[in-house]
């Protein structure tokens, strides 16, 4: 590929302060849809937490289990001691995971919104989906139930692995070859479909024509097999105790192998980008000349 798309940051602390170089280079590579992997920034499980990592932890059912960001716990199936200590180490991670986007652009300080913490402990090889729901395959994020309206999807992970097990990914193509290739693909919601999926309780408000086509995207590249084998991608072993994060809706991302992982979401208007025009909202309104929310 000729656009590195994984940049590094060597960070040692969640907290900064970090100069302005590091800082620029750093939000210009993340707007950019870049990967940026902070090879020398672990999370830190405490010894009263090991027991917290087992995938019997899970229910079976949800790939993840979930933290609000009132501390309310899903998905588990842990004693009430083990989801007492879960919630506790989800926080942390939810604290440190904020600090860090807060130190390193506090220009997204004041638009943006912290939602879930996930915890995934169970081995992402061997697990079989639908293609739709296989994140082993390229995709950007975009979720049926949960419009965006061109609201950006911001994930923080960190690799927890106790025995070294790196978590594996495929980083592919920028954001524009991606939406060339899928845009035109996409399905077109019948009339009074976004009104309807949102009284009905379908999708959490209505979909805007931007949830659509990302909703395109997402499906039109798992789907695509020839795609999936041939497109431009690599492939990057994240080795436990370290942290990466991107852009989930524009870096082009698979999830091959790991186990262990905490993650967490955030939410931002693209208003609060230095780079506004590099957003998947911008980019497809110039690809499909009009307005999509
Ligand atoms: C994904 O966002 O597709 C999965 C990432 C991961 O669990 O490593
Ligand atoms: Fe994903």
């Amino acid at each position: 590929m000729d656009i590195e798309p994984i940049a590094t940051l060597e960070l040692t602390r969640w907290t900064g302060p970090f100069d302005d170089a590091t800082r620029a280079a750093a939000q210009d590579a993340l707007e950019s849809g870049k990967v940026l992997y902070f090879p020398k920034l672990p999370f830190l499980v405490g010894n009263s937490e090991n027991s917290l990592l087992t995938d019997a932890l899970s229910n079976g059912r949800a790939k993840n289990i979930s933290r609000d960001p009132d501390g309310k716990i899903q998905g588990d199936a842990a004693s009430p001691e083990d989801s007492a200590r879960l919630s506790v180490m989800m926080g942390r991670f939810a604290e440190q995971a904020r600090a860090l986007v807060l130190t390193l652009f506090p220009g997204y300080a004041d638009r943006i919104d912290q939602a879930r913490t996930s915890y995934r402990p169970v081995e992402i090889a061997g697990r079989s989906y639908s293609p739709r729901t296989d994140d082993k395959r390229l995709h950007v994020d975009a979720f049926p139930s949960r419009p965006q309206r061109g609201r950006r999807i911001l994930r923080v992970f960190s690799n927890i692995h106790p025995m070294g097990g790196a978590r594996v990914w495929h980083v592919g193509e920028p954001f524009e070859a991606v939406a060339q290739k899928f845009a035109g693909k996409a399905r077109r919601p019948l009339p009074l479909e976004p009104w309807l999926f949102d009284l009905l309780g379908i999708t959490r408000g209505r979909r805007s024509d931007y949830d659509y086509l990302m909703l395109g995207l997402h499906d039109g590249a798992k789907l695509d097999g020839a795609y999936q084998s041939n497109a431009p991608q690599i492939e990057f072993a994240f080795p436990a105790g370290t942290t990466w994060m991107c852009f989930t809706d524009q870096a082009m991302h698979a999830a091959l192998k790991g186990q262990f992982c905490l993650e967490q979401t955030f939410h931002l208007p693209i208003e609060a980008l230095a780079h506004p025009e590099r957003s998947p909202l911008r980019v497809l309104e110039r690809m499909m000349g009009r307005e999509l929310i």
